[in-house]
């Protein structure tokens, strides 16, 4: 097993000290449109929180998502809504409603579109099945790597799938070198220089996970003291400092960022952002498929250079908290948690047993009585590898 690495800081105090302290957020009235929506399900882990030596420890479910095992659909349908409405606004001069979306008169009048972008598997599903649901088309464009069951899920929604050579990174280019080739509208989660609205919506988006957060918990003391998020390009976490920074003020929870060891773009570009000396990204070999990307997002930078703590960690720590939450503790439920879902849990073992993070421990104040929020954002997305690391 290879050590784990972390930088922590200091947040800039203007963001800590801003008093917004709102609950709302725009995308939630829209999701409540999507057929199927309801809040996921929050669950208290008591015992495996007694186990770690926690005050508490609260999971967020995000597997039971739209019945698309993720939460990604959470930014890609607010994405594209927003989108299609700014296109319907410049045609027709008013406002799109999401019933008006969702019945299709956008499409009666602008004409089908065909959305793309580049996926390792979750948000390419998302995009897809957004595209379906408005009777709109999807190409996606999937790393030649991706697993077969991944792939599957992708095509069952309708979209036309494009493979491309070499990894996520590949995808993104080739998406967008294709996409003006072929006129199709790119609907990404990671932003480039010129590219920025809609990754803005999409990380919009995903606040409407954190809102049903605040209402679940509405009656205990909240927000939690430690929230640990898995990163790929960062869009996810973004949104989510974003959220707990604005609602919460200085009161607002330490948040650490958690990558793989093997994908480490935010920990290497925050550390160059505050003049660190460079690190290397990693070598791009990782089981956390869905944080296998090289590239951190531009426009999620700034948010992530908010956060408290960064970890970068191995593969083993993702395996042990799939298996933790499977063969769950008496009273806690049983959690089906895939190799990226798992890592924010993974994180925190990691930051509980190595030694080398005793700083990230002491600076935190994890430990007894702390009480921990971690999200499942996936669930078994790989069924095969999935059992193969739970069953071991
Ligand atoms: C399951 C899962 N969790 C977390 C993430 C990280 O999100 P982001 O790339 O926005 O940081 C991803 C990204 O694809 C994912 O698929």
């Amino acid at each position: 097993m290879r050590p784990s690495r972390f930088w922590m800081h200091s947040p800039d105090p203007i963001l800590a000290t801003n008093p917004g302290c709102r609950t709302d957020c725009a995308a939630r009235p829209f999701h409540r449109h999507l057929p199927g929506y309801r809040a996921t399900p929050l669950h208290r882990l008591r015992g495996l929180a007694r186990r770690l030596g926690l005050g508490g420890l609260a999971l967020k479910d995000e597997s039971k998502r739209f019945g698309l095992n993720a939460f990604k659909s959470l930014g890609a349908s607010y994405g594209i809504y927003r989108y299609v409405a700014a296109r319907w606004r410049e045609s027709t001069g008013t406002a799109l409603s999401p019933s008006a979306f969702l019945e299709g008169k956008a499409t009666e009048k602008l004409g089908r579109m065909t959305f793309c972008t580049a996926t390792d598997g979750n948000h390419g599903r998302a995009v897809a099945w957004t595209a379906r649901i408005t009777g709109n088309d999807a190409v996606i464009f999937v790393p030649e790597c991706m697993v077969e069951e991944r792939r599957r899920h992708i095509e069952h929604e309708n979209a036309e799938m494009v493979i491309v050579p070499g990894d996520y990174d590949a995808a993104v280019e080739t998406a967008a070198v294709e996409a003006k080739r072929r006129n199709l509208h790119v609907i990404s989660d990671t932003s480039w220089p010129g590219y920025e609205q809609i990754p803005a919506w999409i990380a919009e988006g995903y606040e409407t996970m954190f809102v049903e957060i605040a209402e679940a918990t509405e009656d205990e003391r909240f927000p939690p003291d430690v929230v640990l998020l898995q990163c790929g390009v960062g869009a996810f976490p973004a949104s989510a400092v974003t959220w707990f920074r604005r609602r919460y003020s200085i009161d607002s929870p330490k948040i650490v960022i958690v990558e793989p060891l093997g994908a480490a773009c935010v920990l290497a570009a925050v550390m160059a952002r505050a003049g660190e000396t460079p690190i290397d990204v990693g070598d791009g070999r990782t089981i956390m498929a869905g944080l296998n990307c090289g590239t951190a997002s531009r426009i999620a930078l700034p948010a992530l250079c908010q956060a408290d703590a960064f970890l970068a960690i191995d593969d083993h720590y993702t395996r042990k908290a799939m298996r933790t939450l499977y063969h769950s503790l008496p009273g806690d439920p049983q959690v089906i948690s895939g190799e990226s879902g798992a890592a924010g849990l993974a994180g925190l073992m990691a930051i509980l047993e190595e030694a080398a993070l005793a700083p990230v421990r002491t600076a935190l104040s994890i430990g007894t009585g702390a009480r921990v929020l971690v999200v499942n954002t996936e669930g078994d997305t790989d069924p095969r590898h999935f059992r193969e690391i739970v069953l071991d």
